[in-house]
């Protein structure tokens, strides 16, 4: 051991990765569940409490399937019980542990400044590189720092603004970010790629002069960069923030580790309740934390969404995966009184995305189309700063790798989403006459 280290200390500048530091998933399987009675929905639930599973994914309606990350010891158990309950199961992914393997961010040439390869997964200081680069030479951009995460790193957002409007008003604005959740990677990079298309125009598109001039963009890569990081180098299946213990529920090795963490699509203060598809248990992935915005990394979302209100119409908080198109309320089946608006707009974008390399998306209301869960970034956006057209988007892909998207899916995924959210840009310059 001593001399793996001691091989590691020589040659950490070729990159020696603390391979044993990382959590591994050897044998981790995830199961593609149907659960065919309709009992059988709570009766999965409990087995997910008992079994310490990890639920992908959900399902939509009464015909749809679980995808339930599950441990090797406990992979007979379960499907024995499964069977047993009447539900179908079968394995779906084999071995977790391989297909981190494959989607580990690859070693990688550094770049000229104020340019990021879109072919790979980036570190937080590589991100915070390429942001810095492009707001030093582009006198239109402007960095913010929003907050600081729960271990001191700062929440930036990027802003473009060509100024105010001819008639010397505030421009309208479209508010995009990703990395809420750390193990969804696709996120943060296709906001990396819709900052590299409006700051460096690499495909010469003679539209983004004009996207430029008709909205302000702001753009958040990365919401939860304590977790990201964590995902990159102790747990790629990580998804919280790394909030430590709350209170004395549970001990110092409570849930396996001291990282309790807040899921902070739980924590948004509109209608917040973890009883309603979150969980008050600091040990699960849904944990909506002590009380309403307890966490710094929402807080600072929540006020800068609250401070671009009077102009933003368009939100986007970026996920993965699925392929969904989403909008409010996600604490209720009730839908907003605007929800027309909302689906067509949502149909706009899925439509051209769907243009690019046909890929499918479902639009609707979140509890309708996904599942009922209070306290998300997309309600907080609508029901408390304002925003009308807020989305939840749960990018690729459809289940093949889920959150272990290989990197060569990046480009794919950041042209089609973008091709949406120009669809989405240009329907708005329409409806308001920009
Ligand atoms: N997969 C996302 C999550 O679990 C979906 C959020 C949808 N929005 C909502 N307010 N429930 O956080
Ligand atoms: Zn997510």
């Amino acid at each position: 051991m001593k001399t793996i280290w001691l091989a590691c200390l020589l040659v950490v500048a070729v990159n020696c990765r603390p391979e044993s530091l990382e959590k591994r998933y050897d044998g981790h399987q995830v199961l593609k569940v149907f659960p065919n009675l309709l009992e059988n929905f709570k009766n999965i639930e409990a087995l997910g409490a008992k079994y310490n599973l990890d639920f992908w994914n959900h399902p939509k309606h009464q015909n749809g399937t679980y995808d339930i990350q599950v441990s090797p010891e406990h992979v007979t158990d379960v499907i024995n019980e499964l069977k047993s309950l009447g539900a179908d199961a079968s394995v779906w992914i084999h071995d977790i542990q391989s297909l981190i393997d494959e989607s580990r961010p690859s070693d990688h040439q550094k770049r000229a400044s104020g340019t990021l390869s879109m072919n790979h997964y980036h570190s937080y200081a590589e991100i915070n590189t390429f942001l810095n680069s492009i707001v030093s030479s582009n006198s239109h951009t402007h960095l913010d720092n929003l907050g600081t995460s729960l271990q001191g790193r700062s929440i930036n957002l990027i802003r473009f603004s060509t100024g105010s409007t001819s008639r010397g008003t505030h421009k309208k604005s479209i508010f995009m970010d990703g990395g809420i959740h750390a193990r969804e990677w696709i996120a943060p990079a296709v906001v990396l790629y819709m900052i590299d298309q409006l700051a460096n125009n690499p495909n010469n598109d003679p539209d983004i002069a004009n996207l430029l001039d008709k909205f302000d963009w702001y753009l958040v890569p990365l919401v939860n960069p304590d977790g990201y990081e964590y995902s990159r180098n102790g747990d790629r299946m990580w998804r919280k923030n790394m909030a430590s213990s709350y209170g004395t529920q549970h001990s110092f090795f409570g849930c396996g580790s001291n990282e309790m963490g807040v899921d902070l699509n739980r924590n948004f203060g509109y209608h917040w309740d973890p009883a309603n598809g979150g969980s008050f248990d600091q040990c699960q992935e849904t944990y909506a934390g002590p009380h309403a915005l307890s966490e710094p990394e929402t807080k600072a979302m929540a006020h800068a969404l609250d401070s671009v209100t009077s102009h933003t119409l368009a939100y986007l908080n970026i996920h993965s995966y699925g392929q969904y198109w989403i909008y409010p309320w996600g604490y209720t089946r009730h839908l907003p009184p605007d929800a027309a608006d909302l689906d067509h707009l949502g149909r706009v974008a899925t439509t051209a995305l769907y243009h690019v390399h046909g890929s499918r998306y479902t639009v609707g209301e979140d509890t309708v189309v996904l599942y009922s869960a209070a306290g998300g970034a997309d309600d907080y956006a609508k029901g408390h700063s304002g925003i009308k057209y807020a989305y939840t988007v749960e990018l690729g892909d459809t289940g093949k790798y889920g959150f272990l998207l290989p990197e060569r899916y990046i480009q794919t995924s950041g042209q089609e989403l973008w091709a949406g959210v120009k669809a989405m840009a240009h329907e708005l310059i329409r409806l308001y006459h920009l």
